[in-house]
């Protein structure tokens, strides 16, 4: 099994801590190590061949040299001159993983750099029901139980048990897999029950995504096809061709590929997983104190609750706060009302108007 790791995304909604030079998956964000090398360290120990990393051109050097400071080998980092979203992403690391694999059908355990694990055994579990599947030629998602009709996920509906005793140690069929559905719609999956969220981490052959998507996208696999045979190779960056994959449509694996697939297979997690998707997901997952507060760094407060604080540069206090998020970096400051911080990313597109 191949461990590719996605860490070509934007984090906008995690400003002003995620920049686009430097964005959230790069950031410590729980403990010391960065969500990157958080990454690193949960495939470890898992029966992986080789990990890579697959990243815009631009952070380059930061993955090398987190990866370095983590003390991990990484076989590729594959390097996109522009992004184009999860499905050309993964397919240019399958043809890498078909090419250098000592493996003639390699298995790709693809992640995601910006999530957050607590259970790791758990999470190790799952992924060994996953290679089972993924090695009779399924394509396998991890699932997770959903907590709110939250908008920005996939939603997989559980079908038949295809395999292990059911609950946390089962596969089951997907009969169903929206990707980010309305909120009306995902309301109704959450009312009728047996519904995950996508959790975003995917097992699989290489050869088997490959030929989906060029059933369903043949626009895409050519285009990756195309970009990646004018590769070139400089030490362990593989610099993807700019022109022919600018030319790449962009689209994310789960409208090109899982939608459409019949070989789609869920493996429930239960493994404490977030995407922190805004700062409230930091709150959530964080150590809250006897007031409900979560805070990092030089923080003082009085008569605040239900607050996360994060100063990264300076002295923050607070005053009579409820329900506040408050975000201190070197040269920008976020507050927010805690149940709107999915709206930080229209500060980051007026920013990108402005300049
Ligand atoms: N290399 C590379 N190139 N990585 C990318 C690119 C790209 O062009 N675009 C996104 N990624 C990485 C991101 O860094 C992230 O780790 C992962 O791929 C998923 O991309 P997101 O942009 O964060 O997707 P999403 O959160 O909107 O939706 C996906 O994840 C959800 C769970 O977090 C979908 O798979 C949903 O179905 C899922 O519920
Ligand atoms: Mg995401």
């Amino acid at each position: 099994m191949n461990t590719i790791i996605m860490a070509g995304g934007s984090g906008s909604r995690l400003w002003p801590s995620s920049r686009s030079l430097f964005p959230k998956q790069f950031l410590s964000v729980v403990g010391n190590d960065t969500m990157l090398q958080a990454t690193l360290a949960r495939v470890d120990g898992l029966n992986s061949g080789s990990t890579s990393v697959i990243c815009n051109e631009e952070h380059r050097f930061v993955v090398a040299q987190q990866a370095q400071d983590f003390g991990a080998e990484l076989s590729s980092i594959i390097l996109e001159p522009v992004g184009r979203n999860t499905a050309p992403a993964i397919a240019l690391a399958a043809f890498d993983a078909l090419e250098s694999a000592e493996d003639k059908a390699p298995l790709l355990l693809i992640m995601a750099a910006d999530h957050v694990i607590n259970d790791v055994a758990a999470f190790h579990s799952a992924v060994e029901v996953a290679q089972a599947q993924a090695e009779a030629g399924s394509l396998v998602t991890f699932g997770i139980v959903p907590e709110s009709a939250h908008t920005g996920y996939g939603y997989i509906q559980r079908g038949a048990e295809v395999a292990g005793k059911g609950g946390q140690d089962g596969a089951y069929v997907v009969s169903r897999y929206v990707e980010k559905p309305d909120a009306a719609t995902a309301q109704s999956y959450m009312e009728a029950g047996g519904y995950y969220w996508n959790s975003g981490m995917f097992l699989f052959a290489a050869d088997v995504y490959l030929n989906e998507l060029k059933a369903f996208r043949p626009d895409i696999y050519t285009a990756c096809e195309k970009a990646f045979a004018n590769r070139q190779r400089d030490k362990d960056f593989l610099r993807i061709d700019a022109d022919a994959f600018m030319a790449c449509p962009d689209e994310s694996i789960d409208y090109a590929v899982m939608e459409k697939t019949d070989k789609a297979v869920v493996v429930p997690l239960s493994a404490g997983w977030s995407d922190v998707g805004a700062w409230s997901s930091l709150w959530e997952i964080g150590d809250q104190d006897a007031s409900g507060n979560v805070s990092s760094g030089d923080v003082l407060s009085h008569n605040t609750v239900n607050s996360y604080i994060r100063a990264e540069h300076r002295l923050v206090a607070t005053v009579g706060l409820d329900n506040v998020v408050v975000v201190e970096t070197n040269d920008a400051v976020l507050v927010a009302a805690k149940d709107q911080v999915q709206d930080v990313k229209k500060i980051v597109e007026a920013l990108k108007a402005q300049n």
